[in-house]
C-alpha cells in the first residue's frame, strides 16, 4: 500500500499551480516580431499571473522559465534569455517581496554566469522572512537532472553510513528533491499547444491535474487562468479509488 499519497480528503483543494510558459515565440512569430520581443511579452504576464495567485491565495505557483534543454537554442537567443532572467531579478524583486512572497530558484544555477548567480542569492536572500506565495522559477530545470541529484545525495548519505538502504522509501526521495516539503502540485498548465511535460517536474507530475491550451503564453490573462481552475474544480481525482468510493465519503 502506499505510505503517504494523498487522500480523498485532500479534495479538489488547489494548493499548488505549476505552469510550462510555452509559445513566446510563436506568439512574436506571428507579428513579425524577433522570437525575444515574445518574451518580454511574457514577463509581462508572469506578473499578472503571480498577482492573481495572490489575490486567490494559492500557496504555491511554479514556473518553467528555462530548461535544462534550452541551452540547445541558438547562442544569441539564449544570450537574451540570461539578460532578461537578470533583469527580471533585478527588477521584480522589490514587488515580490513588498508582497510578502517567498521566491526560490529550482534547477542546476551552477551553469549560470556569476552574476546571475550573484542577483538570484540575494533575491532569495531578500524574500527570506516572508510568508505568502511560493514562487518556484524553475531556470536550468530538468526533472532528470532533479531526481539525478537526488540519486546521488541519497547514495552520499548511504556511503558516509548516516542512512540505510532499507530506509529508503518513496518519501526519501521526496525529501531530496528540489520541491520538498512543498504540497505535490494540483493543477499543471501548459501554453501554446503541445501536450508534454518537456522534462518540468516529473516526479511531483504523478498525480497532477492537466491542463492544455491552445493559447500563447504572452496572450495568457486571468480570464484563461480563471478557466482552468474551474475545469481543475469540476475534476474528481481519484488517486486510484473508486468514484462510489469517493462518493461515500463525501
Ligand atoms: C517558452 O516559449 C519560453 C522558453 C522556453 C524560454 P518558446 O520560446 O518555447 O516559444 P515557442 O514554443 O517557440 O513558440
Ligand atoms: C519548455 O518549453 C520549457 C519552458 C517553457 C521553459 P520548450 O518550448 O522548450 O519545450 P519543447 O522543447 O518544445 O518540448
Ligand atoms: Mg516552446
Amino acid at each position: 500500500m502506499p505510505a503517504d499519497n494523498p487522500t480523498p480528503s485532500s479534495g479538489n483543494q488547489l494548493k499548488h499551480i505549476c505552469i510550462i510558459m510555452d509559445g513566446n515565440g510563436r506568439w512574436a512569430k506571428k507579428r513579425f516580431m524577433p522570437r525575444f520581443a515574445g518574451h518580454k511579452a511574457g514577463l509581462n504576464v508572469v506578473r499578472k499571473i503571480v498577482s492573481s495567485c495572490v489575490e486567490q491565495e494559492i500557496k504555491v505557483l511554479t514556473l518553467f522559465a528555462f530548461s535544462s534543454e534550452n541551452w540547445r537554442r541558438p547562442e544569441k537567443e539564449v544570450g537574451l534569455l540570461m539578460g532578461l532572467f537578470a533583469t527580471a531579478l533585478t527588477r521584480e524583486v522589490k514587488k515580490l517581496n513588498e508582497n510578502n512572497i517567498q521566491l526560490r530558484i529550482i534547477g542546476d544555477l551552477s551553469a549560470f554566469s556569476e552574476k546571475i548567480q550573484a542577483l538570484v542569492a540575494d533575491a532569495i536572500a531578500l524574500c527570506a522572512d516572508n510568508s505568502g506565495l511560493i514562487l518556484n522559477i524553475a531556470a536550468n530545470y530538468g526533472g532528470r537532472w532533479d531526481i539525478t541529484e537526488a540519486t546521488r545525495q541519497i547514495a552520499e548519505k548511504v556511503k558516509q553510513g548516516e542512512m540505510s538502504i532499507d530506509d529508503i522509501n518513496e518519501n526519501t526521495i521526496e525529501d531530496h528533491l528540489s520541491l520538498r516539503q512543498i504540497p505535490e502540485p494540483d493543477l499543471f498548465i501548459r501554453t501554446g499547444g503541445e501536450k508534454r511535460i518537456s522534462n518540468f517536474i516529473i516526479w511531483q507530475l504523478a498525480y497532477c491535474e492537466f491542463y492544455f491550451t491552445d493559447i500563447l503564453w504572452p496572450d495568457f490573462d486571468k480570464k484563461v487562468f480563471e478557466q482552468a481552475i474551474r475545469s481543475y474544480s469540476s475534476r474528481q481525482r481519484r488517486f486510484g479509488r473508486t468514484g462510489d468510493q469517493l462518493s461515500s465519503l463525501n
